[in-house]
């Protein structure tokens, strides 16, 4: 449990907003490559910690993100002509580049240095595997980018995929690092004598690292053997959870890195970047896509109570929701405890300790800011940004094994 105090502390990403500076300390995504495919392509609208934004890539293939409403009167930039290197408003033709300068004001008089003086906001962007990441801080304060796996990985080997949550953004990660849901909310086979095995109460572990914190569950499995699973939380609001269980550690399926991104205070983007050493096939891209409208709002949604069928919840999946992709059903569970979760009501229990330990660390960053420091894990140096074997890992063990040393195996790089 919160106070309300901390609980806004922690949901308001706003400008001027304590979590709204923590955010925009990092590097986060602002939208995916795709929204933006061509140069001189429709420019789009992007809201980010509640700013409303405009995207657009210009004739020589940079992206632009700039302030929606144009400096002169204010129209919206949306409407704007992406011509010759620059977006042009449509109202008296004011000219912005990828950078904010004002290139052209075409209605003041012959000679004017009017637009010199002028600057429009722009957000620096990184184009990196199929996304968009943008920097909203200080231009003097403009950290790192840390270099993860997915990074080096070819587009064949990579598939971004983004979608709506009607929520704030901490409801959506702190799924991630709530391990014993993943026993109800995701049993989609309630008869399976298999999955009745796996111990719905795991013994479970945080701790700090060199990029946030890593969250660890350990279930009994039958009478001789454990389950592992760990969980990486990246600051600011970035994860990698495990998959299903296999009977090894796995190293060649689908993962995921998860990055959550605040729309506003009521509402967040969750991206899931899946890569894999195979290349992923068209068919394969359309599956994994499948629950998502074009406009990236999910078929299964607050509004048609995610289409829940009562008779599956009978006789087949514990949620009742049958998806594609259980973010479906993380939906349903976060969404619909309204668009900012009071925290000052519930009654945490042991199962809650590693989302505990994740609003720890968050208070605490952001007592670190109030006190005058840099936020936790922003990048600075090259060497501090190697983040190239982070990992998320899982896997059934004899229960005597030593976990840790098969994870370290596999290739973490925690402080
Ligand atoms: S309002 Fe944009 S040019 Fe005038
Ligand atoms: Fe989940």
């Amino acid at each position: 449990m919160l106070s309300r105090e901390e609980n806004d502390l922690l949901t308001r990403v706003g400008p001027g907003t304590a979590m709204g500076r923590l955010m925009r300390s990092y590097w986060i995504p602002a939208l995916l490559s795709e929204e933006i495919p061509t140069p001189d392509c429709p420019p789009v609208r992007v809201r980010l910690l509640g700013e409303d934004l405009v995207a657009f890539r210009d004739s020589n293939g940079r992206v632009g993100l700039l302030g929606e409403y144009c400096a002169h009167r204010g129209t919206s930039l949306f409407f704007g002509r992406n011509e010759e290197c620059g977006v042009r408003c449509i109202y008296h033709g004011w000219k912005f580049d990828v950078n904010g300068n004002v290139l052209e004001t075409p209605a003041e008089p012959a000679g004017s240095d009017f637009r010199n003086r002028l600057r429009h906001p722009a957000y620096p962007c990184e184009e990196i595997a199929g996304m968009i990441f943008t920097y909203m801080g200080a231009a003097e304060k403009m950290p790192l980018l840390p270099r993860y796996e997915w990074a080096a990985l070819q587009p064949s080997q990579l598939f971004p995929v983004k979608s709506f949550l009607e929520c704030n953004y901490l409801q959506g990660i702190e799924g991630d690092f709530d391990s014993s849901h993943t026993s109800f909310l995701h049993n989609n086979n309630i008869q399976n004598a298999e999955r009745l095995k796996r111990d719905g109460a795991p013994t479970l572990e945080a701790e700090a690292t060199n990029y946030g914190m890593r969250a660890i569950s350990i279930r009994k499995f039958g009478a001789a053997q454990i389950y592992v699973r760990t969980s990486p939380y990246i600051m600011p609001s970035f994860s990698i959870v495990p998959g299903p269980p296999t009977a090894k550690f796995e190293e060649d399926d689908i993962r995921g890195f998860r990055f959550w991104v605040p729309i506003d205070d009521g509402s967040s983007w969750l991206y899931i970047l899946n890569m894999r050493k195979q290349p992923f096939d068209v068919a394969e891209r359309k599956t994994l896509r499948n629950w998502i409208e074009p406009d990236f709002r999910r078929k299964r949604n607050l509004h048609n109570d995610y289409l829940i069928d009562r008779e599956l919840q009978r006789t087949k999946l514990y949620s009742g929701i049958e998806a594609s992709n259980p973010a479906e059903q993380d939906g349903c569970a976060t969404e619909t405890m309204g668009a900012i979760c009071d925290r000052s009501k519930e009654h945490l229990g042991y199962s809650d300790k590693t989302i505990i330990a994740l609003r720890k660390l968050l208070l605490g960053a952001l007592n670190e800011m109030a006190a005058g420091k840099e936020p936790p894990h922003v990048i600075r140096q090259e060497r501090d940004g190697d983040f190239s074997r982070l990992r998320s890992v899982k896997g059934i063990l004899p229960a005597n094994a030593d976990w840790r040393q098969v994870m370290a195996g596999l290739g973490e790089n925690d402080a």
